[in-house]
């Protein structure tokens, strides 16, 4: 960035489009400045997590019996004490809790939004120094006003989100999120500690050059999928292949990458896991928003994410995004191995 190059902040781009698509009242770009400051804070502990007591297990289980990271508590009870302080935000439904958590205040209880999240995603990276994430969604609620949310504001189609976004905690920390016009990168510059636009109008490549899936876990794959990986390892001029295998275990960092440069990105159904294993409503759903207004597709294989009718808060799904072209060759195979068995 030169000397003289004007900087646009979050803030500054939130309150802009606002005026021109949100109407004129607020709600929304305050819930989302108190994303802005939430990962700020979750930013902040991950950069100093070697010196912070902040690495490990924290000694406990999620809902889904996975092992609860320090983290992972940490990153959920900020995005919940940001949105909690918004006072936009009527409840919460988190991957770190069972059940929606609802504000009984008087300005939360009367907010128009509810939110869903990942406070923490990519786990496993925690310890290691690898990307990780934090996923986010947001809704109107359905339940009147003024009394308590409850689960029905939760299990909306993807469809009806209002906004959708992530952070990533990269080798830079960027917040890339869209409200349905568009997608918008900000990059956080932390001499200034300000998110600031920096990838406008994201697009997906038509196609790309990058396959990433858990290849540990293919002897459990559907066989299109099986067939699928093979192709994308056989030799094609026309269609650049063999293609490049790229796999992080981060969805944020893996999605990030690929949204950027074109890419697949497949986390199947298995044998182990007949519905896969990402989150519908706060992996899946936001992820695949984002991949839409880039051009690009979300799917189950078969169905489009955002068209699915969640009936649980924790439900999963198996998830195929990227590039148009790769999403429909994937698809492709499936169809036809399934057609066979
Ligand atoms: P989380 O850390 O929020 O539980 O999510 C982990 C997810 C996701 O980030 C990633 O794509 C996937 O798990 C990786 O799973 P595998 O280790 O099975 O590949
Ligand atoms: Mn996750
Ligand atoms: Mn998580």
């Amino acid at each position: 960035m030169t000397e003289h190059q004007t900087v646009q902040t979050l803030n500054q781009f939130i309150i802009h489009r606002q005026t021109q698509h949100e109407g004129a009242r607020g709600e929304l770009s305050r819930l989302l400045h108190h994303v802005g400051i939430a990962a700020k804070i979750v930013n902040r502990a991950v950069n100093k997590a070697g010196l912070m007591d902040i690495l490990g297990n924290y000694g406990d289980k999620n809902v889904q019996g996975e092992d609860q990271q320090k983290l992972d508590v940490f990153a959920d009870i900020h995005f919940i004490d940001a949105l909690k302080a918004s006072g936009e935000c009527a409840a919460i439904a988190s991957e770190e809790n069972e059940n929606i958590i609802t504000f009984d205040d008087e300005m939360s209880k009367n907010a128009k939004y509810v939110f869903c999240m990942d406070p923490l995603d990519g786990s496993s990276n925690i310890d290691v120094n690898v990307s990780i994430g934090t996923i986010f969604s947001i809704y109107k609620r359905i339940s009147p006003r003024g009394e308590e949310a409850t689960i029905e504001d939760f299990l909306q189609e993807g469809t009806k989100q209002v906004a959708a976004g992530y952070i990533i905690y990269g080798s830079s920390t960027m917040l890339v999120y869209t409200t349905g016009n568009g997608v918008n990168g900000f990059t956080l510059d932390p001499s200034i500690g300000e998110f600031c636009l920096s990838h406008p109008n994201i697009k997906t490549p038509e196609k790309g050059k990058i396959y990433s899936i858990n290849e540990g876990n293919y002897i459990n794959f559907p066989t299109g999928v099986k067939k699928y990986i093979k192709y994308c390892q056989e030799k094609d001029v026309d269609t650049g292949r063999p293609y490049t295998s790229r796999y992080i275990g981060s969805l944020v960092a893996d999605f990030h990458r690929n949204l950027l440069k074109g890419g697949i990105f497949i986390y199947p159904e298995t044998n182990k896991n007949p519905t896969g294993k990402l989150r519908l409503l706060y992996e899946c759903n936001p992820i695949a928003f984002i991949a839409e207004q880039a051009g690009a597709q979300a799917t189950d294989g078969h169905n489009r994410i955002l068209e699915i009718k969640p009936t649980e808060l924790h439900q999963r799904v198996p998830f195929y995004t990227g590039s148009n072209k790769m999403i429909k060759r994937a698809e492709e195979f499936l169809d036809f191995f399934e057609s066979e068995e």
